[in-house]
């Protein structure tokens, strides 16, 4: 049976390792701070909005939270943008996807100040990224990058799949993957013989959002797999990993729920604490 990465227990580990940093920092009046946008209903959205603004209380980071109706017109939404940039409190911006299909997503990330957009989406923290010089890294890949650290796996070489190729998950998770020397293949819906990518992986990370779409039996035994997927089926949530046929092959499996998400908030709050630091060191806006 596969070790359970339990992200839970990893994440509670993250937040102690940045507590004296948020102390340290709120010691000398810069006290982190996260703002969080959230606009319309998505019942989703606000659940993983939630879970964020509690952690940044429990660390005694402080939030500023902007809920919006989804009535809400873009430029009203780049005009509060422009002054959580200006404002010294906010030292991250998080825009919760998916936005209204009135408001031009990309245009709002674009608005965000690339030193305070610590969920990694601003073009140009992607593009440091591609070129080996990351600020700030999407938090789902890079929570997922800590939970392989954890189970010890050898990186350099290894053949990695990932299923998925989002801006969010899949395409960043490609390029830390790829940062540290595994053999990439990335998986999507066009992909033919999925079945036959997976059993060649020696590390699977699963984002698709398609209940239980990796069998089982396609876990070559021994592998690494990570589930990035939350999917309600019915009352249950289920990952993209039809999890008790994979726990028995894998060598490691992270559970859903349980697994990546609460590493997700982990990695904000680290984000964030980077993000407040860079501040402190050069308080009118250096690189
Ligand atoms: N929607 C789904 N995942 C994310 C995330 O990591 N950040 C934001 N802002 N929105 C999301």
């Amino acid at each position: 049976m596969a070790q359970v990465i339990d992200g839970k227990a990893l994440a509670k580990r993250v937040a102690a390792e940045l507590e004296p940093r948020v102390q340290r920092l709120s010691g000398a009046g810069a006290q982190p701070g996260l703002a969080v946008v959230l606009v319309g209903d998505n019942s989703a959205s606000a659940v993983y909005v939630r879970n964020k603004t509690r952690a940044c209380a429990r660390l005694g980071m402080a939030h500023f939270d902007h809920v919006l109706p989804a009535s809400t017109r873009q430029e009203a939404l780049l005009d509060l943008i422009a002054q959580l940039n200006a404002d010294a409190r906010v030292h991250g911006i998080l825009v919760q996807l998916p936005l209204p299909p009135t408001i031009d997503a990309r245009l709002v990330l674009e608005a965000i100040d690339p030193r305070k957009d610590v969920d990694g989406f601003h073009p140009s923290n992607v593009g440091r990224l591609v070129v080996g010089q990351p600020r700030f890294v999407p938090c789902t890949p890079l929570g997922v990058m800590r939970m392989l650290s954890e189970t010890g796996v050898a990186l350099a070489g290894a053949r990695a799949l990932v299923i998925g190729r989002s801006n969010i998950v899949g395409k960043p998770m490609t390029l830390l993957l790829l940062g540290e020397n595994c053999t990439v293949t990335v998986a999507h819906s066009r992909t033919r013989d999925l079945a036959d990518r997976v059993r060649e992986a020696e590390i699977v990370v699963a984002a698709v959002g398609r209940p239980e779409l990796v069998r089982g039996e396609w876990i070559r035994p021994g592998a690494v797999v990570i589930d990035v997927g939350m999917n309600r089926v019915g009352d249950r949530l289920v990952g993209d990993v039809e999890f008790p046929g994979a726990s028995e092959r894998a060598r490691a499996i992270s559970p859903v729920p349980g697994g990546v998400g609460p590493m997700t908030v982990a990695m904000l709050l680290s984000n964030t604490v980077d993000a407040a630091e860079r501040a402190a060191r050069s308080p009118r806006g250096g690189q």
